[in-house]
């Protein structure tokens, strides 16, 4: 089933869940995020994501954008153009995540609903696909996108990827493109997903890592949190806390050095794929 409008109200994250506490909180020469940092970076995600999505019909007849590199023609022909224009994704993870016959999908950050429309397929009439954003304009064009291709085993809800607004132990198989990095609070994500996932569920995620610490200056600007790169992790802690979740079977399926820029750090950015499975009870 598709929702549409209105997507409800977003609850903000508290502010005990928004922060480790004091030892990364309110200490103006600390190297982590503060407070009034981190809320600016959600309106600065919310409001480029919000402007993407707005854009989304025009890019979609750009060439060389995400989709064309990251999807298959196959997967291509599935999809509006506005669903394809959206696409802000660095991997192609429902191409790789064996998504069967039944399943329960979620999508962390689903943009304009691509990676859902995919999984959706792949699942059938028999399986859902839960797309969660936060963004309520990248959440409209998903339904205006779910509208258009008549998909009937989609639906899309406001939330953060910080409390994801889900059941425990309710999904097979969660999937997400390029979303973790917008996030702080990375170990709180995973341990969401390690909640919302059913004993032997897995999740297949691409994302955007480091393989050294990004200098101070790129990681608090707000223009490089919005491109995914001011809070990609290094990939060692990255992997790290995977594991201290609780994860096994822990797999990179892809990690390919990014390309393009000119500044030194440019070349130690990763997009990487990783698969880990929730142990079965
Ligand atoms: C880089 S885009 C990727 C969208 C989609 N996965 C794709 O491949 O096209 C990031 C998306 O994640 C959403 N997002 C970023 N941080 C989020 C958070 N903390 N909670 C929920 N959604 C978030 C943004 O609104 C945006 O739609």
């Amino acid at each position: 089933m598709t929702t549409n409008k209105p997507f409800g109200t977003l609850t903000p994250i508290s502010e005990e869940a928004a922060c480790c506490g004091d030892d990364c909180c309110g200490d103006g020469e600390s190297t982590e995020i503060t407070h009034a940092q981190l809320d600016s970076i959600t309106a600065a995600v919310q409001h480029e994501y919000g402007a993407l999505a707005d854009r989304a019909g025009e890019r979609a007849s750009q060439t060389n954008k995400a989709t064309d590199r990251l999807y298959t023609e196959e997967q291509r022909e599935v999809l509006t153009d506005e669903a394809a224009g959206a696409s802000a994704g660095c991997g192609n993870p429902v191409g790789i995540a064996d998504a069967k016959t039944g399943e329960t999908v979620l999508d962390l950050g689903s943009g304009g609903g691509i990676d859902c429309f995919l999984a959706a397929k792949e699942v059938g009439p028999t399986g859902s696909v839960i797309g969660i954003d936060m963004t309520p304009r990248m959440l409209e064009l998903a339904s205006t996108n779910a509208e258009k291709l008549e998909t009937t085993n989609v639906v899309f809800k406001l939330g953060h990827i910080e409390q994801i607004p889900q059941e425990d132990d309710s999904v097979d198989l969660v999937i997400s493109n390029c979303v973790i990095a917008l996030s702080e609070q990375k170990e709180r994500v995973f341990s969401e997903i390690f909640r919302i996932l059913k004993p032997g569920g897995r999740f297949v995620i691409s994302d955007i890592v480091t393989d050294k610490p990004l200098p101070d200056d790129v990681r608090k600007s707000a223009a490089e949190w919005v491109s995914c790169v001011g809070g990609a992790a290094v990939m060692s802690d990255y992997l790290a806390m995977v594991e201290e979740t609780g994860f096994d079977k822990i797999e990179i399926l892809e990690d390919r050095k990014s390309t393009g820029g000119t500044e030194e750090w440019r070349s130690s950015m990763i997009n990487l794929t990783l698969r880990a499975f929730k142990p079965a009870e």
